[in-house]
């Protein structure tokens, strides 16, 4: 089996059409490889398609608000990549003329930019031999070749770097990179690999050893972290609400959300009408009331939000209102796009 040049050919007849496929332009796709990392291709394509519709050149993105950018992201999670996003363009922009760096080492600079992305860029707009590993690359990999190393410890990510730089077609490696992509997320997928049609039947280890179920092996993952969080939902008689920016380094920042009481636990209508929040929110009395009885449990990578919608009816405020068209045109997370999207619709 000469690994690349069957993969090559099964490229040939496979290959998705995709829309940064047609263009070397950095710019395209250096987008596309930043909305792609941890998301699926067919969840990212819209977003892209409005991207470039919307920024047609680097110039556009870096004009644009930070609030902008990240309403357009909205909902494709891991919001820091919108940040970083917006930040590389503007440097792009203002201090490379809008000229993106021509190889691997220069884009590494870039900010949001780690070596998944450089290699992708590199190698598709500038030919450079260097190899791709993102989750299809360690799963084609770790079946075919039958390697055991997981692939989230620092040997792993070692080994398998050095396997996939050994495979690369070094003649075109964009196209074997995103060839191999393609192959994880086509043929070789997480769950009901398709076995019996693909081209490394004879070959691949895990299929051979009756193994693709535990192929690729990683170590156990971080233990995931509860979090309770309250939204205090305002709602006055001449139909206002209020919201606030959600400061910090934490998960959102930049996005809007309603004021929030985070608990240890899941709290009771008691419980938030002492939290200070409340207090010094609503110094005089108010009428409170959940919204959905049963918890939303909003999943990330690494916590579970239990979350519970409150809604504060008063007229006395002690911070700004701002009306409910306000809130629809700025960026939020999923979690209070969905509530509003219910909320609203009940209130008609
Ligand atoms: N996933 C992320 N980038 C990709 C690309 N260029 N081709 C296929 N799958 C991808």
């Amino acid at each position: 089996m000469i690994f690349n040049r069957e993969l090559t050919k099964w490229y040939v007849s496979h290959q998705r059409n995709l829309p940064w496929r047609s263009t070397k332009n950095p710019y395209f796709v250096w987008l596309s490889e930043i909305m792609l990392q941890q998301t699926k291709v067919s969840q990212g394509l819209p977003y892209y398609l409005k991207f470039v519709a919307v920024f047609p050149t680097v110039f556009d993105l870096a004009d644009a608000s930070e609030s902008e950018v990240l309403k357009l992201w909205q909902g494709l999670g891991y919001y820091s990549r919108a940040r970083n996003l917006h930040h590389t363009a503007k440097y792009v922009a203002t201090e490379l003329n809008g000229v993106f760096p021509n190889n691997y080492k220069g884009l590494l600079q870039l900010k949001g930019v780690g070596e998944y992305t450089a290699s992708a860029i590199a190698s598709i707009c500038y030919k450079e031999p260097v190899a791709v590993v993102d989750g299809n690359v360690y799963r084609v990999l770790a079946r075919v070749f039958g390697v055991h190393t997981a692939t989230n410890s620092t040997q792993g990510i070692k080994e398998f770097k050095q396997l996939a730089n050994s495979l690369l077609d070094v003649n075109a490696p964009g196209n074997y990179n995103q060839a191999i992509m393609d192959f994880g997320a086509i043929q070789c997928t997480p769950k009901k690999p398709k076995c019996t049609t693909c081209i490394y039947t004879r070959d691949c280890f895990a299929y051979l050893n009756n193994q693709i179920d535990v192929l690729p092996f990683k170590e156990k993952k971080v233990k995931v972290k509860k979090r309770y969080f309250n939204y205090l939902v305002t709602v006055t008689q001449d139909n206002t609400t209020i919201i606030e920016e959600r400061k910090g380094n934490g998960i959102w920042q930049g996005l809007y959300q309603f004021p929030l009481v985070e608990g240890s636990m899941k709290m009771s209508r008691q419980m938030i009408a002492e939290s200070s929040v409340y207090r010094s929110l609503f110094p005089t009395t108010a009428e409170i009331s959940l919204f959905n009885t049963k918890e939303i449990i909003h999943k990330l990578s690494h916590q579970h939000l239990h979350t519970q919608f409150w809604i504060v009816k008063t007229n006395t405020l002690s911070a700004a209102n701002q009306s409910w068209l306000h809130i629809q045109e700025k960026p939020v997370p999923v979690l209070i796009a969905n509530f509003l999207s219910e909320f609203l619709k009940e209130r008609q």
